[in-house]
């Protein structure tokens, strides 16, 4: 796995984001190195960024992803015509925006290094329905092939914890394989079922083709699965330290032979 930089109009986009969307307090979790928080901030919108790399790579993180962009640039080159290429125009552009993306990110996590958490899913440091909209992208059926279904459920779960009004994720293919998250109708059905509907959006934005569809899960009257006996894990959820507790990102450009 890649720590990314997508850009604000990128989440716009992935999002379905309208005005009034961006008058809400925001969650981005995972953010990685994306520069949503840091232009949404000089917008004046509340948004508040979470991914487990800032306990560790917090200050190096928007470097390190300018590093590792000379790496995706040659994987892009070498599969241009596995990609769409409607919102970039080419690897150069691409490359050229996600610098500029990580640079972004890297400034405001040093001016405004509280809106930028260190958290891991499936547990995350904020209090129930702390934020109205939870943004999650290219984490959860990204790596549908290495995070199994016990994850996801409890990570949708939490997010949905989280976010008082609704959770978006996007996308919904996995990307080593490009197909849709298998596992996708029974959670759909399971969240359904603690009290979470569910629905699939369309959305104007695809890179990866057939990754053009957000899960859209509302959260309005949720109430989060009640804490079991202390050592046990609610209804749903991941004991903490198990599912995805091993740092699943990789710097290539850190590679001995890189
Ligand atoms: C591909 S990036 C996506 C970043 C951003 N959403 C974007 O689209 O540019 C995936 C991110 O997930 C983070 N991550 C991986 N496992 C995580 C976990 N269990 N909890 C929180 N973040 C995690 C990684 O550190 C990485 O920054």
């Amino acid at each position: 796995m890649l720590v990314s930089a997508r850009s604000f109009a990128e989440y716009r986009a992935m999002f379905a984001l309208d005005d009034r969307d961006l008058e809400q307090r925001i969650l981005d979790c995972p953010a990685g190195a994306a520069g949503f928080v840091a232009e949404a901030g000089r917008r004046g919108i509340d948004a508040v960024a979470a991914d487990r790399q800032y306990a560790e790579h917090r200050e190096e993180l928007g470097l390190l992803v300018e590093r590792e962009t000379v790496f995706k640039r040659e994987r892009l080159v070498k599969e241009t015509a596995g990609y769409v290429w409607s919102w970039y125009a080419d690897a150069d552009d691409m490359i050229r925006r996600w610098t500029a993306n990580a640079r972004a990110f890297g400034a405001d996590i040093a001016a405004r290094p509280e809106r930028y958490v260190a958290g891991s899913l499936p547990e995350l440091p904020f209090a129930d329905d702390s934020f109205d909209l939870v943004l999650s992208s290219h984490l959860l059926f990204s790596y549908g092939n290495r995070l199994d279904e016990d994850f996801h459920r409890a990570a949708l779960l939490e997010l949905a914890r989280v976010a008082r009004r609704e959770v978006r994720i996007f996308p919904l293919v996995v990307y080593d394989t490009g197909a849709r998250y298998e596992g996708l109708a029974v959670l759909r059905e399971e969240l359904a079922r603690l009290g979470v509907p569910s629905r699939v959006e369309r959305v104007a934005y695809e890179f990866q083709p057939g990754a053009d569809e957000m899960l859209v899960l509302s959260t309005a009257g949720h109430r989060a699965p009640a804490p079991t006996a202390p050592g046990r894990t609610a209804p749903g959820r991941t004991a903490p330290g198990t599912a995805g507790a091993v740092d699943p990102v990789r710097w290539r450009h850190r590679e001995p032979g890189a």
